[in-house]
């Protein structure tokens, strides 16, 4: 059964340790997964995600960012997710079109009706079924980046207003739209949030799976 799953949230939240973790026990149990990431996921998309995230093109305008965001996000639809969804694959996506909403949108303050059409035209219209939300503290996010060992990247030089902005327009839409959006606590350890993300998935997937018995009862 196919579901299109994105993992959001500010740095540090530990998305891309999750998405591994929950990929793999969503294959013990028996389930086909399908892990991928934004920007890139293709091979246009890790080049744009090359331009982003270093530091060669320190003049890029808000726009610029999200029209790449959202041109590495089309080619990714076309090539891999909706064929992955299309063969019954569970589609893990780390990061997604509420990132360009909350980064190029709340935190670089372009229009965010703009960027929702932009995301329209740049998905057709593929929305995600289920999107966690890794909150995390600006304070807990950072020191976390701080020892993940992991690169610098162009967005860790922003301040924290900008950040602050980016989690509070998280947990806005998560509180908007409930049905699709569930906050997780990131803070806590690696094992309670797997705990909690797996728990989150296996009952909509329960939920999906009693709907289709449904349907084809009717
Ligand atoms: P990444 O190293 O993947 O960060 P994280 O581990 O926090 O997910 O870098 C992705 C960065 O790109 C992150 O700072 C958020 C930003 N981004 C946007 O600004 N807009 C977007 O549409 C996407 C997908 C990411």
């Amino acid at each position: 059964m196919s579901l299109f799953v994105t993992f959001e949230g500010p740095e540090g939240g530990g998305k891309s340790t999750q998405i591994r973790r929950i990929a793999q026990r969503l294959e013990d149990l028996g389930h086909t997964t399908l892990v991928t990431r934004e920007p890139g996921g293709t091979a246009f998309g890790e080049a744009v995600r090359e331009i982003l995230l270093g530091f060669s093109h320190a003049a890029m305008l808000p726009e610029t960012e999200a029209l790449l965001n959202s041109a590495s996000r089309c080619q990714h639809v076309a090539e891999v997710i909706a064929p992955a969804l299309k063969a019954g694959k569970i589609v893990l996506c780390d990061r997604y079109l509420d990132s360009t909403l909350a980064y190029q949108g709340a935190g670089r303050g372009l229009d965010l009706d703009t960027l929702v059409a932009l995301q329209q035209f740049a998905t057709g219209g593929l929305w995600p079924d289920l999107t966690l939300l890794f909150d995390v503290s600006y304070d807990v996010g950072q020191a976390r980046r701080a020892t993940s060992g992991e690169p610098l990247n162009r967005f860790d030089t922003d301040t924290q207003a900008f950040h602050e902005r980016v989690r509070s327009y998280f947990l806005k839409a998560a509180a908007r739209e409930p049905r699709r959006w569930r906050i997780l606590d990131a803070s806590a350890t690696a094992d309670q949030v797997e705990h909690d993300a797996l728990l989150v998935l296996l009952q909509r997937l329960n939920e999906e799976a009693g709907a289709v018995k449904k349907d084809n009862r009717s």
